[in-house]
């Protein structure tokens, strides 16, 4: 029978998860959690994983309450059930077990195969009352990126394009600096700070020379990854200049020259098989993951995006569109009349917003093909 919550618990597991929230920049690619601890629906204390390695939510609230008396008969309200393994932290569960709580609230199972719901059950087996699934697909949503990357062992794939409003990403002789304006940037390093990973084509490094850095917003720099199947970059552009964050160059044929010359920066190299001209998707999935990256930014070009688009491998679309209508220019590849094979995606508008000039479009893509009536 389903859980009838009341509006106290509601209000403080909203409360849980407002707080979890606070880890988008820092927690990743651990997930976000929160926690809340009230006496008689009063909260007395509260806790979130702020980074990666860092605190665990309900170990930042117990260890916040200076008269450890106060923590007897309270609830604990936890966004995500208690790890029960050693990770970059001891396992919570042996603290949490340690305080008589009148009950245990917990919204969302942790689908890391070294938890699992091991410790709901480890809890309950000690006599604890474990109320489980307040709020839970919020709190399955707040985690989106986490439960794909555990799940589908691949990164959350953010795609993420600056646009005209008659849609192309450049200019036809491919500058593109900037369609976007001032504000629009920020906005778009701050997305940055939330991936472990970002990933562009060989035309973007030659045409822009970006840096792919937070410089804009204080977060972390995600990791960087460059597509150039046919090894034709040279190593005198920004991402291979700089010695951090590290740099993944992927390509199809081993150069040892050119790997000899990464390593001296800290950067990699990172050979994939090709299949009809194009680098194996599957094969790079899989070494995202292995690289813990649970969150890729893929910021271009269009062919680039394309290519995840005509995978339908991606889990968001975000489109600034600006106010500019381009004579000629270049687009997103799969905008071609040629492209009658690829069945139409429809998306789901989750977010929309005005930063300055520009309107950001967020999208999610819907699994099943749309077939027009
Ligand atoms: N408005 C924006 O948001 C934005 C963002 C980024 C860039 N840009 C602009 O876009 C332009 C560049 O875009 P673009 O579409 O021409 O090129 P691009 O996407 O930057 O690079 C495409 C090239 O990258 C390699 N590549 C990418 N994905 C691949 C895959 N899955 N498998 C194999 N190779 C792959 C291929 O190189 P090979 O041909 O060697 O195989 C391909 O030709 C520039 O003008 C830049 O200024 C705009």
């Amino acid at each position: 029978m389903k859980e009838k919550w009341s509006i106290v618990e509601l209000k403080i597991m909203r409360r849980a998860l407002v707080l979890a929230r606070k880890g988008l920049y820092g927690a990743h690619p651990n997930p976000m959690v929160g926690c809340v601890i009230a006496k008689n629906g009063r909260i007395i204390s509260e806790g979130y994983h702020k980074e990666f390695g860092s605190l665990h939510a309900e170990i930042m609230a117990i260890n916040k309450v200076k008269d450890k008396s106060m923590l007897e008969d309270s609830d604990l309200f936890l966004t995500l059930e208690p790890c029960t393994h050693i990770g970059k932290q001891p396992p919570c569960i042996d603290t949490i077990r340690q305080i008589r709580w009148r009950n245990i609230y917990i919204a969302s199972e942790d689908c890391d195969k070294r938890v699992c719901g091991e410790g709901i059950k480890i809890l309950r087996k000690d006599g604890f009352s474990v109320r489980f699934g307040l709020l839970e697909e919020e709190a399955i949503n707040l985690n989106k990126v986490f439960f794909t990357f555990k799940i589908q062992k691949r990164p959350f794939i953010t795609l993420k394009a600056a646009v005209s409003t008659n849609g192309f990403l450049a200019w036809k002789d491919g500058h593109s600096k900037w369609l976007s304006c001032e504000k629009s940037l920020i906005e778009a390093h701050k997305l940055r700070a939330e991936a472990d990973g970002i990933l562009v084509g060989r035309e973007t490094v030659q045409n822009d020379n970006p840096e792919l850095t937070t410089r804009l917003f204080k977060g972390r720099s995600p990791k960087r990854f460059i597509i150039d199947r046919r090894n034709k970059l040279s190593l005198k552009y920004k991402v291979f200049e700089q010695k951090s964050p590290v740099t993944y160059y992927i390509t199809t044929k081993r150069n040892l020259h050119k790997e000899a010359q990464l390593a001296k920066n800290g950067h990699k190299m990172i050979i994939l098989n090709e299949s009809n001209n194009k680098i194996n998707m599957e094969e790079l999935m899989f070494k995202l993951h292995e690289l813990d990256i649970s969150h890729l930014l893929v910021e271009g070009g269009g062919k680039t995006i394309s290519e995840f688009i005509n995978n339908s491998l991606f889990d968001k679309l975000i489109l600034c569109v600006t106010p500019f209508i381009l004579p000629q220019g270049r687009g997103f590849a799969f905008f071609n009349e040629s492209n009658t094979s690829h069945p139409s995606l429809a998306l789901k508008l989750i977010f929309q917003k005005n930063i300055g000039q520009d309107l950001w479009l967020e999208y999610q893509l819907l699994k099943e093909p749309y077939e027009f009536a």
